[in-house]
């Protein structure tokens, strides 16, 4: 009889730690330094099943997705992040992955040809970390906010390949082992396209992408390094170009390790979902990873009612969520932002626009909604 109640107790106690265990959704810990190892993106068979309404996150959505998880991240705004506490309490609560929008570009880390400036991506990078956030850093080399002394330089051929290889080095270097991945070459194709072309491509020639990736891989062997275009989600010209582009990278055994579509959307427009996944899924096949790098999408050109114009939207950031979870070697997909109080897109377009997920006063649109409810998988 003893023993009878000695064991039974004995079960009890386990199938509640058992429960417990499976229930237990882990908060970011302040202290803990983050594993650098990156979240896999992968099914987690068997994984406990979290009823939807107990999901008051974004990240945790993902982390208790009934589908795949994949991770979703957001662009960090250095002037929001230091003028509003709302941002980062939001950032650091819905987000498991942050990119600074502007601050890790080469026109603040290397402002002068003797300097280099982490001041203002330290602080970021401190903020994911203590806040369980993975971190990419965006981006070495792009066409755009390249500093004067660089532009005006007249340096030749030789020069710069030495003054990219020791900024590469350097910054990659800084940030070894806390920098999951790194966007190496942003933005390859049409630079004319914007009125930027690039100095890297005009002085060095399109070796420089080969170089770029090189020194990237030598300065941090485990970081996994991306190019990243525009206006390429679709099957079009431009992304076959990108396709050729990324393969001959592969072919060559250029050290890539994934290819971004940055998703900057606008809702007059037609994704439809089979090709939008049909396409990302072309350039996985390279053996390649795939993620939506930089995530919004634009209302003003469209002459429908605001409360249309936002399920619109709402629906197209879904689109994105199910075509990253449907294609396995799809990582997650990055917001570029998370409120319309600091979109870059009025400033861009010269039009108010409100393309992301939390208003001006930070509440929460049928966006965020759909992004949450696709993330989880209902
Ligand atoms: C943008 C920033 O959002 C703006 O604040 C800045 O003035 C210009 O750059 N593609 C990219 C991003 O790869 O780095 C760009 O970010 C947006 C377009």
């Amino acid at each position: 009889m003893q023993l009878k109640r000695f064991l039974l107790a004995i079960s009890l106690i386990l199938l509640l730690l058992f429960s417990t265990g499976c229930t237990f959704i882990p908060q970011a810990d302040e202290n803990k330094a983050v594993d650098p190892t990156p979240m896999p993106a992968q099914t987690q068979p068997g994984k406990e099943k979290v009823p939807f309404q107990d999901i008051h996150t974004l990240r945790d959505a993902a982390l208790y997705s009934q589908k795949r998880t994949i991770s979703i991240g957001t662009a960090a705004n250095i002037d929001a992040f230091h003028a509003d506490t709302t941002y980062q309490t939001i950032m650091g609560r819905e987000f498991n992955i942050l990119v600074a929008e502007n601050v890790m570009k080469m026109y603040v880390t290397h402002p002068d040809i003797d300097t280099f400036n982490f001041i203002q991506s330290d602080e970021l990078v401190n903020f994911a970390r203590q806040h369980g956030m993975q971190i990419e850093g965006a981006n070495l080399i792009w066409s755009n906010q390249v500093p004067a002394w660089i532009t005006n330089g007249g340096y030749t051929r030789d020069e710069l390949l030495g003054i990219m290889k020791d900024y590469i080095t350097n910054v990659v270097g800084h940030y070894k082992g806390q920098i999951q991945s790194w966007i190496v070459v942003n933005e390859p194709l049409d630079t004319d396209e914007l009125n930027q072309q690039s100095i890297w491509e005009r002085i060095i020639g399109p070796q420089y992408i080969d170089y770029a990736f090189r020194w990237a891989h030598e300065a941090d062997p485990q970081a996994r390094l991306y190019i990243n275009e525009f206006n390429t989600e679709l099957v079009n010209e431009k992304s076959n170009r990108y396709y050729a582009l990324t393969q001959s990278l592969v072919q060559r055994k250029v050290p890539i390790n994934g290819i971004g579509f940055e998703g900057h959307l606008d809702i007059t427009l037609q994704y439809p979902y089979a090709q939008l996944v049909a396409n990302m899924k072309r350039f996985a096949n390279l053996g390649l990873q795939v993620q939506i790098t930089e995530a919004d999408i634009k209302l003003q050109n469209s002459p429908h009612t605001l409360p249309e114009k936002f399920t619109q939207q709402a629906t197209l950031y879904a689109e994105l969520i199910h075509a990253c979870q449907d294609i396995k070697q799809c990582t997650g997909v990055i917001l570029w932002g998370f409120t319309d109080r600091y979109t870059w897109i009025p400033n861009f377009t010269h039009h108010p626009d409100q393309p992301l997920i939390f208003d001006n006063q930070y509440q929460p649109k049928p966006a965020y909604t759909a992004i949450k409810k696709a993330l989880y998988g209902t």
